[in-house]
């Protein structure tokens, strides 16, 4: 297993090019099962829960060829309609492959998923949406399955807005008998994105981006093209970046109108951000300040940024309240901050961060992704050499963090765990 070194206390300034969203490649990937032509998918990035959603559909019986970040992807046939356990547990968003596994095929079973580092994460939604489309669902051994020998167009309410829910039922109703209207559906943008390619192949739906989805049920798609949008969150990660060592960085390839929740909040925080069409420029002409932040559904602060805010502000000036609502225990990265010098207090969904006058380093364990990214943030900024362990959390959703990084003047380097030089 691998570890990233870094030593801090380098300002980060220059350019750094923002990949595709990991979050919009895997329901894209995931959604090419939904037809038989030819799907060429660009901007992809190649990160590991990518590549195992590569390997999920490869195992299914679809054809997958990448190419840097490019796929090409054939779903002509199906040779299984079952995602295993070993993959599903690797990666919980294997569970993209059920709507559109039943839509089309008439059948799924998929793993379900089990205990996750950042709070329960049931797909009861999921499962509910798809059997108001007429899914006979059952569950036995750690697997639901999922008929219908075709999906019926419904009526469905999300009790709470669901990204992957709404992505899986946006994509089961898509080839659904009439029509589908989903109330209370999720708002982010990789929702859109794949919405986009969904249209672009035949289907039918309209207020994607809206609380309200409807779907026009098609017999089938065909292939398409598309290129999959910027990451918001590896913008947001690497302006935080900027923010903490004071940096001069311009996030480029990247959708400032996708960020506006973590942009306003860096703002407070005392950065001067210029925005323009497709880059945003981070500067810190002022201190560090403490802001206080509420993760919600988008358009509010995204959950995906909480530990890198937290980050950020165990080094800004007076108290901030940092508040967890979409997840209910996305706090790993807490402790390890702690060991790093950060004064933070956990009450509840909170965390009360007394900013202090610096962190230090110290070897550090990542939980999962965002507390990863939170760790490489304080690491950045923290006084002598942080060692970041079980790296491989970070690579599934970061392209190329330590190259990107080293490129913008940190000194970070990866080795393999152990090693002593
Ligand atoms: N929820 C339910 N029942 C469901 C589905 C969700 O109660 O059937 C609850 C969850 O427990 C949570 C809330 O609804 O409290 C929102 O969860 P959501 O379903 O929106 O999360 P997700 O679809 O599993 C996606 C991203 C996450 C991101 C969240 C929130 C992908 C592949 N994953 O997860 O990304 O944190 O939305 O924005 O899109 C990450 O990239 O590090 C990551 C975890």
């Amino acid at each position: 297993m691998d570890e990233i070194l870094i030593n801090g206390g380098k300002r980060l300034c220059g350019d750094v090019r923002i990949s595709g969203a990991k979050n919009s490649a895997l329901p894209i990937l995931a959604s090419t099962i939904l037809g038989g032509g030819e799907c060429i998918i660009t901007n992809v990035p190649r990160v590991v829960d990518v590549l195992t959603m590569g390997k999920l559909l490869g195992i299914l019986g679809v054809k997958v060829s990448h190419e840097g970040n490019r796929a090409v992807i054939h779903a002509g046939t199906i040779e299984s309609t079952e995602a295993p356990y070993d993959l599903v547990k690797t990666m919980r968003a294997s569970v993209l492959v059920l709507g559109p596994l039943l839509a089309r095929w008439g059948e799924a079973k998929v793993s379900l998923p089990g205990g996750c580092a950042i709070g329960s994460r049931p797909i009861n939604l999921h499962l509910a949406g798809l059997a108001k489309l007429g899914a006979d669902i059952s569950i036995d051994q750690g697997y639901v399955t999922a008929k219908a020998a075709r999906l019926k167009g419904g009526r469905i309410y999300c009790d709470t807005p669901t990204v992957t829910g709404t992505e899986n039922l946006m994509m089961a109703a898509s080839l659904a008998e009439g029509t589908t209207v989903l109330e209370n559906a999720a708002k982010e943008p990789e929702i859109v994105d794949l919405a986009d390619f969904l249209v672009k192949r035949g289907a039918r739906i309209h207020g994607a981006g809206t609380d309200v989805i409807t779907v026009e049920g098609v017999r089938e798609l065909h292939g398409g093209d598309h290129e999959v949008i910027p990451d918001r969150i590896e913008a947001g990660t690497y302006l935080a970046a900027a923010a903490i060592t004071r940096g001069d960085v311009t996030a480029t390839h990247c959708r400032p109108n996708h960020l506006e929740a973590v942009l306003m909040k860096l703002r407070e925080a005392g950065a001067e951000i210029q925005e323009e069409k497709d880059s945003v420029r981070l500067t810190m002409p002022k201190n560090l300040r403490g802001t206080d932040v509420r993760t919600l559904p988008f358009p509010g602060f995204p959950t995906d940024m909480q530990a890198q805010m937290a980050a950020l502000m165990s080094l800004a000036e007076g108290t901030s309240v940092v508040t967890e609502t979409v997840f209910e225990s996305r706090f790993m990265h807490v402790e390890e901050l702690r060991r790093m010098g950060a004064d933070i207090r956990v009450e509840g969904n909170r965390l009360v961060v007394t900013g202090c006058k610096k962190l230090t380093g110290a070897p550090v364990m990542a939980s999962d992704l965002r507390a990863s990214a939170g760790l490489i943030v304080a690491g950045l900024a923290a006084e002598g050499t942080t060692q970041i362990q079980r790296v491989y959390h970070l690579d599934r959703g970061y392209e190329r963090i330590e190259e990107k990084l080293g490129v913008l003047g940190a000194y970070i380097r990866r080795r393999p765990a152990g090693a002593s030089h």
